[in-house]
């Protein structure tokens, strides 16, 4: 079955041109569904099938120095939007941040991808995670159409360290997620590659993954994606 696997590629590269060619380089033809996340930045000059943007504001338009709308990447034809990414929480973006970015990109048509995870750690047991995604999924999708989402399970400690999670509780999770939120795709993020991909992919319940670090790899990222 298709899965879906979107690249993050978060700060990365450092030059247009570089971000062009990268884009070039992952197949278009692959297995599974793919969306690339650029910087925002490059967002206007990535030529790819599926682009998603990295993080959103909540608002249209107005003073708000900085920021992007939902209603200007709908204006490039963006398809997805991360929110609440583990990365943008550590710096104090809130559940109810999360929530109004949500519901703002479900009004121009925008997938959000909701991210969820921080705050988690190593030594939690599956219920101590449980409690922590609940707290956090509760707001999140407070309000809105959850068959409209897609959520990615990152434990924040496996986020660029190498270490990842199983992926039997990468699948627990899914199916809690899918199961009490009602939200079809369940992604997995934190530290997948090559050689973790297929063991995540495998699972019934996990529709994909959330790529960083792997996706600026293009040799990796193309055999990832069509696993
Ligand atoms: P990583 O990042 O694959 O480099 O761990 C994943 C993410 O933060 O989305």
């Amino acid at each position: 079955m298709k899965k879906l696997v979107i690249a993050n590629w978060k700060l990365n590269p450092s030059s247009l041109k570089d971000a062009q060619k990268l884009a070039a380089s992952i197949s278009i033809k692959a297995k599974n569904k793919v969306v690339l996340c650029p910087p925002t930045i490059y967002l206007s000059n990535i030529q790819y099938p599926n682009i998603g943007s990295q993080d959103c504001f909540w608002q249209e338009k107005g003073a708000f120095t900085g920021q992007v709308s939902p209603l200007m990447l709908k204006d490039l034809k963006i398809k997805y939007s991360l929110v609440g990414h583990s990365e943008k929480r550590g710096v104090g973006e809130t559940d109810e941040m999360i929530n109004a970015k949500a519901k703002a990109l479900l009004a121009q048509k925008i997938t959000p991808v909701i991210c969820i995870g921080f705050g988690t750690t190593v030594e939690h047991d599956d219920l101590e995670v449980t409690d922590i995604l609940k707290s956090q999924l509760d707001i999140d999708l407070g309000g809105l159409d959850s068959s409209k989402v897609i959520v990615a399970y990152e434990p924040v400690w496996a986020i660029g360290t190498g270490h990842n999670a199983t992926p039997e509780h990468a699948e627990k999770i899914s199916i809690f997620v899918k199961t009490k939120y009602k939200v079809p795709t369940v992604l997995y993020g934190g530290s997948v590659n090559l050689g973790n991909a297929k063991s995540f992919l495998q699972q019934t319940n996990v529709g994909g993954l959330l790529v960083g670090g792997a996706s600026l790899n293009a040799k990796d990222f193309n055999q990832i994606i069509n696993m």
